[in-house]
């Protein structure tokens, strides 16, 4: 039996940027393990560990790393047989439409805005974070009400203006058309890997053990809320997937690409954690930039900016990878009716989703402008583990009822596999705080409202009276 009518009938958007702009299935394993890397080192390990290191799990943010990576590591097992099963764009929502049924590509695609939308505004702050912190370095001191938000420090705080703009910025390089090509992304992986690798170097001279002393001052309460936290490090991975219709051989190199970028930044995680917490006291982890302010404390002043300078660039592919792929998987739900058409029409000489990453865009850009990091990261983190849950459950699902679909790349030891990124997910979202839970409630309820009130009536299965 061929895999299911709805989905080989599909066109994404990726599909027709090849065809549109004659690219060529070109992208081997090793360029799709880079395209991973530079969609996952970003603001998680460059801002979000020194906040969950300082509130949370202490120099036992190193453990946190460990757990939250066991997490994906088997969440990417589940990711990589979809993906090479159905190596088509939209991410986790065009797997579950075509597989699932409409409600539940509804919830994951729903809850994928958490994950791309969000995550691009948690990124946008982190980079105006490095920006303010680069430019202070350099003698130029930005107004604290024009880099903070108001819901970050009422007293000081009022808009964080660059990374509204940064955000506007890249929406219109998007807009215009401007796709991340490969070589594009490798400098910058480039970039970010050196500053990280030259941070672990020149860092583990100056570890100061002391430091590790009180190694979980708040338990494995704050190991587990720790993980959950950082988890936000981890996302992206999953971007390679989306790049499915440009590899050479997807069945195969798309797994490679997931599990390999995985494992390489799990790696680098757990030892720029080590040095982090060894170079400074958790204690005072607690900052905008906190990479750069253990360099500072390494007396090697030479070497601040270019960190600083490194992290800016590696952010910056963060945000167009994620952006991108949210437009994306609108893309992918209007064209299958869930969202309103607008959300699918291409621009006449760009070939861009203009209005759908527009729309995107603003939205994306007021959330960063407005919003504290800290909460915004908690909320992808939960999102993104929900959406992890439904793909582990998904696999599961699909073995029994359709064991004749061809699998490229079959995750090993189901159930126990899926079963077990089940299980750690829900832990490390047990970890998060009440009202974090509370706010994923609330948005899978709007989404919910969204659905029966314009989805359901609208969906192209409903149309053709084929509705799974
Ligand atoms: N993993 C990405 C980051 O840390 C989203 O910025």
């Amino acid at each position: 039996m061929t895999l299911p009518k709805q989905l080989l009938q599909r066109k994404p958007l990726a599909r027709l940027a090849l065809e549109e702009n004659g690219l060529k299935q070109t992208l081997t394993a090793k360029d799709l393990t880079v395209l991973g890397v530079g969609g996952i080192i970003g603001a998680g390990i460059f801002v979000l560990t020194g906040i969950a290191a300082a509130k949370y799990a202490g120099p036992a943010i190193t453990v946190s790393f460990i757990l939250a990576g066991i997490a994906c590591a088997l969440a990417a097992m589940c990711y990589s047989e979809l993906a090479a099963m159905i190596p088509v764009s939209g991410s986790a929502y065009s797997y579950a439409y075509a597989t699932l049924g409409e409600l539940t590509a509804w919830i994951i695609g729903w809850d994928l805005i958490l994950e791309y939308a969000l995550a691009s505004s948690t990124v946008a702050i982190g980079w105006s974070g490095y920006l303010t912190s680069f430019l202070e370095s350099i003698g130029i001191h930005l107004p604290v009400y024009l880099t903070t938000a108001y819901l970050a420090d009422p007293a000081a705080g009022f808009v964080n203006l660059p990374a509204m703009l940064i955000i506007l910025l890249l929406t219109g390089l998007l807009v215009l058309g401007i796709r991340q090509s490969a070589s594009f992304n490798f400098a910058m992986v480039l970039i970010k890997l050196a500053v990280i690798v030259v941070f672990i170097i020149a860092g583990s001279g100056h570890i100061q053990t002391t430091n590790w002393e009180n190694f979980a001052p708040f338990g494995f309460g704050g190991i587990l809320t720790g993980a959950g936290v950082i988890f936000f490090a981890y996302i992206g991975f999953d971007a390679v997937s989306t790049a499915a219709q440009e590899a050479i051989n997807p069945e195969k190199d798309v797994p490679f690409g997931i599990i390999g970028s995985l494992v390489i930044c799990t790696i680098l995680y757990i030892l720029v954690s080590v040095v982090l917490t060894g170079v400074v006291s958790y204690t005072t982890l607690d900052v905008p930039a906190p990479i750069a302010l253990a360099v500072d404390h390494m007396g090697m002043p030479w070497l601040s900016p270019i960190i600083k300078l490194g992290a800016i660039a590696g952010l910056t592919s963060v945000m167009l990878v994620l952006l991108m792929g949210q437009s994306r998987i609108f893309f992918s739900m209007s064209k299958d009716k869930l969202l309103p058409p607008l959300f699918a029409n291409i621009h006449p000489n760009f070939q861009t989703p203009y209005l759908s990453t527009l729309l995107v865009g603003v939205a994306v850009a007021i959330v960063a402008g407005f919003m504290p990091i800290e909460k915004l990261g908690e909320l992808v983190s939960i999102g993104t583990l929900f959406a992890f849950i439904l793909v582990c459950g998904g696999v599961w699902i699909l073995r029994n009822s359709h064991p004749e679909f061809p699998r490229h790349f079959k995750c090993p030891y189901v159930p126990y596999v899926p079963l077990a990124g089940i299980l750690v997910c829900l832990a490390l979202m047990a970890g998060l705080p009440f009202d974090t839970w509370v706010r994923l409630f609330v948005w899978l309820l709007i989404g919910f409202i969204i659905y029966f009130g314009y989805g359901i009536k609208h969906s192209a299965l409903r149309e053709k009276g084929n509705d799974t």
